[in-house]
């Protein structure tokens, strides 16, 4: 029997623990693990860097058939190429953190990262984690997780992050950007931040590292059947 390969899919506002859960549990199934979140704040970049505007459809649509975003597994984890250029670290920056809700709203943007997505997930094997996986890109997948967690946590856990990157931004201004993005990604019209119905709720506030990737990998071999390791 061949084993299978599951789509697994994890949504959730900014910093409630999505890319930390889905890079380890990916690794421990042996999956894919796919940042849609780095591949949207990579566009930002080139937008950002080309002088446009965030608001700028037309301008941004335009670009799009000579950008190229390419998820690679290097040595030090996922690297984010962007037309051949490594911009893994460029894309943290708080000024993409800033202008990447907008640019990620333009239907042209979504369409071509949606389909990108696909083609990586359809043989299975995969954990994607974003916004709109569970609800857009594979409404059908084996599993799908939903993560939310307190504005507090999640903006410590930001800011602790920042911090080993050098940054130093107090906890209201990242409680503050954390509450606006999210209420853009959640209000846009075109595929907007939500639950699917059928997605199982992780409230990662008190909870540790170890005890939401295990949610998910014990989660995920149970579904794939006794036995077999995915
Ligand atoms: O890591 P963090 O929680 O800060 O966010 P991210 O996953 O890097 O995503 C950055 C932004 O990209 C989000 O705030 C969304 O505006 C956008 N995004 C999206 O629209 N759809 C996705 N599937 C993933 C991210």
């Amino acid at each position: 029997m061949t084993k299978r390969r599951l789509v697994i899919t994890i949504d959730g506002p900014a910093a409630s623990g999505k890319s930390t859960t889905a890079r380890m549990a990916a690794e421990r199934l042996g999956y894919t693990h796919i940042d849609t979140g780095a591949m949207y704040r990579a566009v930002t970049l080139k937008v950002l860097r080309a002088g446009l505007s965030p608001d700028d459809s037309a301008g941004i649509t335009g670009m799009l058939p000579t950008t190229h975003v390419v998820l690679a597994r290097g040595q030090n984890g996922l690297r984010v190429m962007l037309d051949g250029e490594d911009v893994t670290d460029a894309i943290r920056t708080a000024r993409v953190t800033r202008a990447v809700s907008a640019v990620s709203s333009h239907a042209a943007v979504r369409e071509a990262m949606v389909r990108e997505q696909r083609a990586m997930g359809k043989d299975g094997g995969i954990v994607l984690e974003g916004r709109d996986i569970g609800t857009v890109v594979f409404p059908d997948a084996d599993l799908k997780f939903f993560m939310v967690a307190g504005i507090k946590s999640r903006a410590q856990r930001r800011q602790k992050e920042l911090a080993e990157r050098g940054e130093k931004i107090s906890l209201e201004s990242l409680e503050r950007e954390i509450a606006e993005r999210d209420t853009r990604d959640a209000s846009r019209a075109v595929s907007p931040l939500r639950k699917a119905d059928d997605a199982i709720v992780v409230d990662t506030s008190d909870l540790k590292i170890e005890e939401q990737v295990e949610l998910v990998v014990g989660t995920a071999r149970k579904k794939i059947g006794k036995g077999h390791r995915g």
